[in-house]
C-alpha cells in the first residue's frame, strides 16, 4: 500500500474538486485529488460514439452563470450560441402541434393567461429566497411541506397550465415528478437560476456551448494538478479527528489535513467513516436523491428540421420526450437533436428492451419534427442511473420537508472534512456553475481554517519557547 501526504486531499476529479484543488495549490497548500473513476469531470463527459462528438453529460452554459464563465475565460475556451432559427413546437394534451416564437407555450387565451399570472407570481416569490439559504425564508417551513404539484393545483384548476409550469422545474430541472419535491425546492431552484423566468426562457437557460465540450474545463483543470489528480482510486474509507484525515483506496493511503468531499451527496455513504458521521449527518444524507433522466442523441446526416423552418426547440408534458433542442456542433454538417425523457418516463422505458425503447423515443422525437427523426446515423443514451459514481442525473435534491430541516448544514464542515459539489450551491444549483463556486467557497474556507491553525500552532511555539527560557 502506498502512501502519500499532503495539505488537503479532495475526493472526486469533478469541476467543483479541481476548483478547489487548483485554488489551495495557489495559495501554496499542497493537494491530491482522487478519482474512482479512469478519467475526469464527473458529470461532465465528452466522447466520441460510432463518430460523432457526444456531450453525455452536462454542456449548456447561461448567461448569468459568472463562475463558470470566468473559468472558461481563465482556460482560454470559447463558446458558442445554441442554434434558435425558426420556430419552435408544442404538442398538446391531445397531441395537436403547433408552432409558436417566444417563451409562452401557444396555448388557449385563458390558460395562456394563468400560465403568465403563475409564472409572474412564482417570480415574486422566488425574489424573496436567498439561494444559499432558503430555510431563512419566513414561510420556509409552510413551502417545504407543501408539494410543487398540490401547491400548483390550489392556484388553478387549468391542467395544461398545472403540467406545462411543473415541467419547468420538475422534468425539466430536478427530474422529479412534482408530487415528490416541494415548493420550497422548487422555488430554490429557480432562485438559483435568477427567477422563473430564466428558466421558461430556453435562449437565457441553454444559451451556450463550449467549442470541443464543456468536459475541457475539468480535463484542463486537472492537467494544471499533473500528477496531483489520481484515477482509479475510489475512496473506501476515512479516519478523521484533530490530527486531520486518512483516506484509503484499494492501493494507496493518503493522509492530509483537510478533506473535501467534492461528489454527490448520495455517495457519501460509500465511504466507510471512522468514527461515523455525527448523527445530523446521518439523518441529513438520507433526505437527499438524484433526479433521473435519461440524455438522448439522436445524429442525422444534416438537421433537417431547419429546411422546415423549425429551430429545433420542442416542448410537451404529455411526450415522452418533454423537450427536445438542435444541438448540432459546432462546424459540424451533421444534424444532432437532443431529447429528454424524464423520471417516471424514464423508468418506464427502461422496462423495455433497448430496441423498444429506442424505437419508443424516437417515435416520440418524431412527433416534433417529423418521420426522418426515426432514422439517425447515430443514437446513443446517456444513463447516468447505472453509473456507480453518480446514480442518477443530474444532481440530488431534498425529499417533502427535508430542505428547511436539514438544509443549513448541507455545508457544514465535519471536523477537518469540509463539502463541496453543484448540489449544494446556491446559485447555479445543480450547475456546473454552482460545482465551481462550491469549489472556490470551500477552498477559501481551507486557506482560512489552515492559516488559524498554523497561527494558533504558531502561538503555541512561541509560549512554549518562551516558558522554557524563564
Ligand atoms: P461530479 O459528480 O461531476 O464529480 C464528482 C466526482 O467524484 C466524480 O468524478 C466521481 O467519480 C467522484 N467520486 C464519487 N465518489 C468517489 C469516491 N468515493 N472516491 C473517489 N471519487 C469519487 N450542468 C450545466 O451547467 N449545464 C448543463 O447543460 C447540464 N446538463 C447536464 C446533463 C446531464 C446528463 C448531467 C448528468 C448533468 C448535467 N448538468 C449540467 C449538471 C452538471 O454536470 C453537474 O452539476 C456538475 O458537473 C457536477 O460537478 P461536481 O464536481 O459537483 O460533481
Amino acid at each position: 500500500m502506498a502512501e502519500i501526504t499532503r495539505d488537503v486531499l479532495i475526493v472526486g476529479a469533478g469541476a467543483a474538486g479541481l476548483t478547489a484543488a487548483n485554488d489551495l495549490r495557489k495559495a501554496g497548500l499542497s493537494v491530491a485529488v482522487l478519482e474512482a473513476r479512469d478519467r475526469v469531470g464527473g458529470r461532465l463527459w465528452t466522447d466520441v460514439i460510432d463518430g460523432a462528438m457526444l456531450e453525455i453529460g452536462g454542456q449548456w452554459v447561461s448567461p448569468d452563470q459568472d463562475a463558470l464563465k470566468d473559468a472558461l475565460e481563465e482556460l482560454g475556451l470559447s463558446t458558442y450560441s445554441r442554434y434558435r432559427e425558426g420556430e419552435s413546437v408544442y404538442i398538446g394534451p391531445s397531441g395537436e402541434l403547433t408552432r409558436f416564437t417566444g417563451d409562452i407555450f401557444p396555448v388557449a387565451p385563458a390558460t395562456e393567461k394563468i400560465m403568465v399570472d403563475l409564472i409572474e407570481r412564482l417570480d415574486a416569490m422566488v425574489a424573496e429566497i436567498d439561494p444559499d439559504r432558503p430555510w431563512a425564508h419566513p414561510d420556509a417551513e409552510a413551502l417545504d411541506e407543501v408539494s410543487f404539484e398540490q401547491w400548483l393545483a390550489v392556484q388553478t384548476d387549468d391542467q395544461e397550465a398545472r403540467d406545462n409550469i411543473a415541467l419547468f422545474i420538475a422534468g425539466a430541472m430536478l427530474t422529479k415528478p412534482a408530487h415528490a419535491f416541494s415548493t420550497l425546492q422548487a422555488l430554490l431552484m429557480a432562485a438559483s437560476a435568477g427567477s422563473f423566468s430564466n428558466l421558461v426562457d430556453a435562449d437565457f437557460i441553454l444559451d451556450e456551448r463550449v467549442v470541443g465540450g464543456l468536459q475541457q474545463v475539468p480535463l484542463l483543470l486537472a492537467e494544471r494538478l499533473g500528477d496531483d489528480v489520481l484515477l482509479n482510486q475510489p475512496v473506501r474509507s476515512l479516519e478523521w479527528g484533530d490530527a486531520g484525515v486518512t483516506a484509503t483506496t484499494d492501493d494507496l493511503t493518503v493522509r492530509a489535513r483537510f478533506a473535501i468531499l467534492a461528489h454527490a451527496p448520495v455517495l457519501y455513504n460509500r465511504i466507510s467513516f471512522v468514527p461515523p458521521m455525527p448523527r445530523r449527518q446521518h439523518q441529513l444524507h438520507q433526505h437527499l436523491s438524484m433526479g433521473f433522466v435519461i440524455k438522448v442523441h439522436a445524429v442525422y446526416d444534416r438537421p433537417f428540421w431547419r429546411e422546415q423552418g423549425l429551430s429545433g426547440t420542442a416542448f410537451s408534458p404529455y411526450e415522452l420526450s418533454h423537450e427536445a433542442y438542435d444541438n448540432t456542433n459546432h462546424g459540424d454538417e451533421r444534424g444532432t437533436l437532443v431529447g429528454f425523457v424524464s423520471d417516471k418516463h424514464a423508468d418506464g422505458v427502461f422496462e423495455l428492451s433497448a430496441e423498444e425503447r429506442k424505437e419508443r423515443i424516437l417515435e416520440s422525437l418524431s412527433h416534433y419534427y417529423g418521420p426522418e427523426a426515426k432514422n439517425p446515423v447515430v443514437y446513443y443514451e446517456s444513463d447516468w442511473g447505472s453509473e456507480e459514481w453518480t446514480r442518477g442525473a443530474y444532481a440530488a435534491s431534498f425529499d417533502l420537508g427535508g430542505l428547511h430541516r436539514y438544509g443549513k448544514d448541507l455545508r457544514t464542515p465535519v471536523g477537518p472534512i469540509h463539502f463541496a459539489c453543484s448540489d449544494l450551491a446556491g446559485a447555479g444549483y445543480q450547475h456546473v456553475d454552482g460545482a465551481i463556486r462550491m469549489g472556490h467557497l470551500v477552498a477559501s474556507d481551507i486557506v482560512e481554517a489552515s492559516r488559524s491553525t498554523s497561527a494558533a500552532a504558531g502561538s503555541a511555539h512561541t509560549s512554549a519557547a518562551a516558558g522554557s527560557a524563564q
